[in-house]
């Protein structure tokens, strides 16, 4: 990092982070919550009774179980499960658990953002799917998406789960959608779950919960820059704020300042000022309805092979196929 009229910048992180603080409105991206408290505060969020996503496609894979698999791999001619963002992958177990009991030949490739979820993960299932083949992989989705059709040599099943396409503005979703549709051959999948349209209010209640879960979690990128980047944001001068738009199904995340203050970001040798109630807005977190998603597909090359959804229709996974 210098200072001459030119910045540059070591990381992704550092540039991110300089660019956009230093925009108007500010924001941040949400891909930098999840360093190893975010983890651990985001395991917290999926534990909460109000975060109803994680219960919800809990729900789909337990109850649809044996028709994903089949639709899978109907002659067990084996594949590749190929998950983008596993986390801790409590979810994907339920479908890897029934494969390995029912022998279908397939071989688990997570990938994660975070190498400390990595770790967790491979752990948990040596112990508890010791049968299981599993190629463990860090990146962020846009390194990835480069490498997805040479990862795989036999049929690949594309899997996103948590919704977290809903991270992603329409335009962007489509981007994503188009670049994993261009790496799929005529008989791969790409299995995804999607947050559904719902009443407002249990929107707004998982995205910001009374216990303040959420909010440290929000509040958790601002400890980082400050750890990493050697700067003195006072989380508690910042305000964890939810908005939800039942119309496009928006939902937004923000870090208000609660007054005028300036922060220092040492290694960006950068000062940023913040007017009373100013924002940071740090995450999207889109709902869908089913027409939408139709769209989504069509938009991207895609079809629609089949969806599976909870009691409650709270939410929705779906298979497509190359058009
Ligand atoms: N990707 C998750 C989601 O959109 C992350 C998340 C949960 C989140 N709660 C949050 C992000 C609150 C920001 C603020 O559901």
């Amino acid at each position: 990092m210098n200072t001459d009229d030119t910045v540059t910048f070591t990381t992704q992180f550092e540039e991110d982070v300089y660019t956009g603080l230093t925009d108007f409105p500010k924001h941040l991206s949400s891909k930098y919550f999840y360093d190893k408290t975010g983890d651990k505060l985001f395991q917290d969020i999926m534990a909460m009774p109000e975060y109803y996503l994680t219960n919800s496609e809990h729900e789909v894979l337990s109850l649809h179980t044996r028709p994903i698999l089949h639709a899978f791999d109907s002659q067990k001619e084996g594949f590749d499960l190929i998950e983008l963002g596993a986390g801790d992958g409590l979810k994907t177990k339920i479908l890897l658990k029934y494969a390995i009991a029912n022998k279908y030949d397939v071989q688990y490739m997570p990938i994660d953002i975070s190498q400390n979820a990595l770790n967790g993960l491979s752990n948990s299932l040596q112990n508890e799917i010791p049968d299981l083949k599993v190629q463990a992989q860090r990146g962020t989705y846009f390194d990835i998406l480069k490498q997805l059709k040479t990862m795989s040599t036999r049929k690949k099943v594309i899997m996103v789960l948590g919704s977290n396409i809903g991270n992603l503005l329409h335009p962007q979703a489509i981007d994503f959608l188009k670049n994993i549709q261009e790496a799929m051959n005529p008989d791969d999948l790409l299995f995804m779950g999607f947050d559904l349209k719902k009443n407002p209010q249990t929107i707004l209640d998982a995205y910001n919960d009374s216990t303040g879960i959420t909010a440290a979690f929000n509040k958790n990128v601002l400890v980082r820059i400050n750890r990493e980047l050697k700067a003195n944001f006072d989380p508690s001068k910042f305000k964890h704020w939810e908005t939800y738009d039942p119309e496009t199904g928006t939902a937004k995340s923000y870090l208000v300042s609660t007054e005028r203050q300036d922060v220092e970001i040492k290694n960006l040798d950068l000062k940023i000022s913040f007017d009373a109630w100013e924002s940071i807005h740090t995450e999207i977190s889109q709902k869908y309805d089913h027409p939408i998603i139709k769209w989504l597909a069509d938009e991207s090359n895609l079809k629609v092979l089949d969806q599976f959804s909870d009691n409650k229709n709270y939410y929705a996974n779906y298979l497509f196929t190359v058009k």
